[in-house]
């Protein structure tokens, strides 16, 4: 199956477009991701997606507050690149319960029941110890609107921890559930979704975090192993039919990449042939500080595989993604530097310099100044390295030829190098002036380099 479009592989003709393929955004693995409207890092942790006319539903945790139950979160996109947060779809209710004071509730996804025109969310509800391992049931009249929690239950009264949903071409509903007294199983919904029917198959191996994507008639069941919060190397397998047989489980990511440091949660059909990779990054001691790893599958027949690119395009219409474009860096030392700003020691950056004391209070006001030379006009993706020794988000306002938007900058402090935070801006042919702030007398990022995509 063919999968790769390379922006850079723009024809004579297609140059002449405005912006031919080569001004894309970008997907940047592992950066902060900020939500369009709230100025925040994308809090949606072990999420599912939903398509609907061509906007794309993220649905996952809160987890500013750490593990325990906070809210299940609703992101959308048109692009993938940019999310607009909607709104709490559940949050945490006063008296005790399922969704009560001290309850895991994780991994919530979400399917249309075509026949009802209900949306069912399944998720894993549990207590603090994961002793309970149940499954509970919600469903909405609107994707990503209100959302009515019904109840919870052990699956065939099965242990059920990390759960995954899936639907098939025929409209049959699936539950993809682990269960730790033996192993990982497929479980077949009721035609309403809001229950279990029947068993399809089970593996006495543990898959913890099971997603399914079907590429032509071809099945494939991706998990990862049982460490915790900690990475490991995730694995698939593959079958023609549900109810196998399924080829043993297999890596897919460079084995030791601990697939590049990330746990599967969810895997997107792309087109016809592709699919996309998506992963959290854990952050154990600071999980509202967990990324996103978003990566291309490659598809050989049965076989998957997964590389790592710094940056990437996706194109919707075609189906297709491809590589990053080159980029230039320049670093933050070298900017000028304006109020308090001043260039700081920062062993994790590159040069081991960054430009530090950006924003402050209204005395301080440090900024750093770029300038950005570009061949053509275009929307690109800036990637800011940077480091942010708090716990808490720093924040920063990033303008371009004088129009701004808040960025936010996750923890660093668990990091052994500088973090990425994206954002996504449109640049003028020529000179371009970039200006990193500071945002309500806060605090800034040290800003180690600004990644501009060569255009
Ligand atoms: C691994 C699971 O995949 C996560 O969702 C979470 O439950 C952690 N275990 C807790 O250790």
């Amino acid at each position: 199956m063919s999968s790769m479009m390379h922006p850079l592989h723009c024809g004579f003709g297609a140059l002449l477009l405005a912006g031919c393929a080569r001004a894309a955004l970008e997907i940047v693995p592992g950066a902060t991701w900020t939500a369009v409207n709230t100025g925040e890092h994308i809090q949606a942790h072990g999420f599912g997606i939903i398509e609907e006319d061509g906007t794309y539903y993220m649905i996952g945790e809160e987890k500013t507050d750490g593990s325990l139950f906070q809210a299940v979160n609703c992101y959308s996109s048109s692009n993938l690149v940019e999310w607009t947060f909607e709104g709490q779809l559940l949050t945490r209710t006063e008296e005790e319960g399922d969704l009560g004071p001290n309850r895991i509730v994780e991994r919530p996804k979400v399917i249309k029941n075509d026949q009802t025109g209900t949306y069912v969310m399944w998720l894993h509800i549990d207590d603090p110890d994961y002793a309970d391992a149940r499954t509970g049931v919600a469903t909405g009249d609107t994707v990503c609107g209100e959302y009515e929690y019904h109840e919870s239950f052990r699956p065939l009264d099965r242990q059920s921890r990390d759960i995954g949903l899936f639907k098939d071409d025929d409209g049959s509903g699936y539950l993809l559930t682990e269960d730790r007294e033996y192993g990982t199983r497929i479980m077949k919904l009721t035609d309403d979704y809001l229950g279990v029917d029947s068993e399809t198959f089970g593996w006495e191996y543990f898959a913890e975090s099971p997603a399914l994507v079907k590429r032509g008639d071809t099945y494939f069941l991706f998990g990862s192993q049982l460490t915790g919060w900690a990475p490991n190397d995730n694995i698939y397998t593959s079958a023609t039919s549900l109810s196998g047989p399924w080829s043993e489980w297999t890596e897919f990511a460079p084995v030791g990449s601990v697939t590049y440091r990330s746990q599967v949660n969810y895997v997107l059909p792309l087109g016809t042939d592709n699919a996309i990779y998506m992963g959290d990054r854990w952050q154990e001691t600071n999980l509202a500080a967990s990324t996103y790893i978003w990566l291309p599958l490659n598809f050989n027949g049965a076989a998957v595989t997964l590389d790592w690119y710094d940056s990437w395009s996706v194109d919707l219409d075609a189906g297709t993604w491809g590589s990053g474009l080159p980029v230039s860096q320049l670093e933050g030392e070298a900017a000028e530097l304006n109020g308090d700003a001043t260039v700081v020691d920062c062993s994790r950056c590159s040069g081991e310099q960054a430009a530090g004391y950006i924003g402050g209070d209204e005395g301080a006001n440090g900024s750093a100044i770029f300038s950005v030379d570009v061949e053509n006009a275009g929307p690109v993706t800036l990637v800011v390295k940077y480091a942010n020794g708090d716990t808490a988000q720093r924040f920063a306002a990033v303008s371009v030829n004088g129009e701004a938007q808040t960025v936010a900058f996750l923890s660093t402090a668990h990091l052994d190098e500088a973090g990425s935070s994206v954002v996504h801006v449109s640049l003028e042919a020529g000179a371009n002036v970039v200006e990193i702030s500071g945002v309500n007398n806060g605090w800034g990022p040290d800003v180690d380099l600004l990644v501009v995509p060569e255009i």
